[in-house]
């Protein structure tokens, strides 16, 4: 089997796409599925300018088991999956949680059987710091109980998670990476996110304010029980995201498991609150970006950070940029897309 040819689901979404390069510039042959529902071609194209080269790209949707096998067939034999393709907005899963239910069970659930069917045992799949609610100890470890889930998109992950224990005995090889905050963008400021309408996330909110598309970024609530007051989480760069999923795809393809089914915290393990995030973006861009102090939003949990000793003792993975290049390259990537000098 040929150990260098790997499919990625979602490649033309933030994660996604910053997880090609990397894998790509590790020296493997990417194939990407994307449906283009919460992406445009902006990002693959983005990605042919860093690597100088196109990457294979089928369109067409998770969901289409007849779609999914036609593209494992004709790709040739794939040694690894990455899957990606799932809807990520917390607020709109409590508005559409059929929705998200559908869509994010169902991609996975295709993915698996077109596994099966084609005989590739190791996938890599997206889940979240979200599995664990607020935890009672921070940083949080792998071991952590989930928590009740804060939304519907929390509850697929935690449900994806448990979908992936019972199938992986059918011989499958699979890692999840917990995502914390992915926050930043690629370097060379050619690969960012693209949030489709009103960001609902912190760092796309802040630089679209920084650039003066947003009024000002209201901080959801300083009355919290942190030192100043603010929600903290554990920011992470984007690249940081990518390089750990080529880290985990080589340690499954390392192993001599029939079946296998880890789960890894990726995160820094260092807590920010939203306050010095916007303080630390300010002095990183030299832009005095206003902000107001808001209500509490519904759902958010006070203080989240890894533990990221299991990823970094097993995978040999560690974060190479700093929380202020994260936010500097998330800086650069919007100035380029607005046009900013
Ligand atoms: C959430 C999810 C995470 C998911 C991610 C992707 C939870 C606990 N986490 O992360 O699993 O992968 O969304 O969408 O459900 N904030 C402001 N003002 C803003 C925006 C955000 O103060 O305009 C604050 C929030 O209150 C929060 C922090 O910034 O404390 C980060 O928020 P955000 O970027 O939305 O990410 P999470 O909610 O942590």
């Amino acid at each position: 089997m040929d150990k260098k040819k790997v499919l990625v689901t979602g490649g033309a979404g933030y994660i996604g796409a910053h997880t090609v390069v990397e894998l790509v510039q590790s020296g493997y042959e990417v194939s990407i599925v994307d449906n283009l529902s919460k992406s445009d071609r902006t990002l693959l194209d983005g990605i042919e300018k860093i690597l100088g080269m196109k990457v294979s790209f089928y369109q067409g949707d998770c969901c289409d088991r007849q779609f999914m096998n036609q593209v494992f067939q004709s790709a040739g034999t794939f040694s690894s999956v990455l899957h990606f393709a799932a809807f990520k907005s917390v607020g709109e899963s409590v508005e559409y949680p059929l929705l998200y239910y559908q869509n994010n069970l169902n991609s996975l659930l295709t993915v698996l059987e077109t596994m099966l069917e084609n005989r590739v045992s190791d996938l890599i799949f997206s889940s979240s710091c979200t599995v664990y609610g607020q935890p009672d100890k921070i940083p949080v470890g792998e071991t952590a109980p989930f928590k009740k889930a804060e939304s519907p998109y929390g509850s697929t992950k935690q449900m994806s998670e448990r979908i992936l224990e019972d199938v992986a005995v059918k011989g499958l090889r699979i890692v999840s990476l917990r995502y914390f905050n992915p926050i930043g963008a690629h370097p060379s400021a050619l690969l960012g996110e693209i949030p489709l309408g009103t960001p609902n996330n912190l760092v796309p909110y802040l630089t679209q304010t920084a650039a003066g598309i947003r009024d000002k970024v209201t901080v959801f609530g300083n009355d919290y029980n942190t030192p100043d007051g603010s929600c903290i989480r554990d920011f992470i760069h984007v690249v940081d995201v990518g390089d750990a999923h080529v880290k985990a795809m080589q340690f499954l393809q390392s192993r001599d498991d029939e079946k296998l089914c880890e789960a890894f915290n990726l995160g820094t393990g260092v807590g920010v609150s939203v306050l010095q995030l916007l303080e630390k973006f300010n002095a990183v861009t030299q832009v005095n970006t206003p902000y107001v102090i808001g209500p509490r939003r519904p759902g958010d949990v006070e203080k989240v950070y890894a533990d990221p000793a299991k990823i970094n003792k097993t995978l040999g993975w560690k974060t190479k940029f700093s929380i202020d290049e994260s936010l500097l390259h998330a800086w650069q990537w919007e100035k380029k897309l607005r046009g900013i000098k």
